[in-house]
């Protein structure tokens, strides 16, 4: 997965053209190695996207890293499938439980395992997981939807959770999905997250890689400057 510190940008195929998906993978794979692949089963979320056969047919015209977010109420009768499509991690949802089960079974299935909170779940449904997991995915929107607006009151749990992987010595990847622009990305790279979803930003840009470019560049100016009094 890389070095937990590194900045990722990781393009959300939800708003690329379902019609030319590979065609979006080739828009994006000179500017990150990074793909969010937004799975929804209109059951956790009322929405229904991509399953394995869609990440399947990507994986034959992409090396890049799968970053499968799972917004499903039963993931576990599906991780094997993702794993067989190609996924390279899958992150599930802790308001759907069992989680412990959940990130054991990715983990022997050999995907990197994941958690994602709801922008209302406070940072303690993770912490007792945080030495298994190789991502922790903090949402600053409510599942369901690409482009809606971010929220700015999940800042101090992104805050919450990069201090206590710090303090626990973690490499968890802090990731952060919803509403990230070039505007939105440095406050919360300062937060403490270190790889950042787009999907509106990157796909809604005339030139997805630059977009790519921009908010990676966004974001390494925040953390490389004080933030203003
Ligand atoms: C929301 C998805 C996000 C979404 C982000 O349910 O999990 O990954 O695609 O889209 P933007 O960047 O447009 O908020
Ligand atoms: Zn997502």
């Amino acid at each position: 997965m890389g070095r937990a510190h590194d900045i990722r940008i990781a393009p959300s195929l939800l708003s690329a053209d379902f019609g030319n998906l590979a065609e979006a993978v080739g828009e994006v794979a000179t500017a990150t190695s990074w793909l969010h692949v937004d799975v929804m089963d209109a059951h956790f979320v009322p929405n229904l996207t991509i399953g394995p056969p869609v990440v399947a047919s990507l994986r034959r015209h992409s090396g890049a890293f799968f970053d499968c977010h799972l917004m499903m109420t039963d993931p576990g009768r599906y991780l094997e499938a993702f794993r067989d499509a190609g996924a390279s991690s899958v992150t599930v949802h802790a308001e759907v439980g069992g989680t412990g089960e959940l990130l054991a079974a990715a983990r022997r299935l050999g995907l990197g395992a994941g958690l994602a909170l709801n922008p209302d779940t406070p940072f303690s449904a993770a912490a007792p997981f945080l030495a298994e997991l190789d991502l922790l995915l903090l949402m600053t929107v409510f599942p369901g939807f690409g482009g809606q607006e971010f929220m700015a009151s999940v800042l101090p749990k992104i805050a919450e959770a990069r201090a206590a992987i710090d303090a626990a010595g973690l490499e968890v990847a802090l990731e952060v999905d919803g509403g990230i622009s070039p505007t939105t990305i440095g406050e919360v790279a300062r937060a403490g997250a270190r790889v950042f979803v787009a999907g509106s930003a990157v796909f809604g840009h005339e030139r997805p890689w630059q977009a790519v470019e921009e908010l990676r560049a966004a974001a390494g100016a925040a953390i490389r400057r004080p933030s203003p009094a």
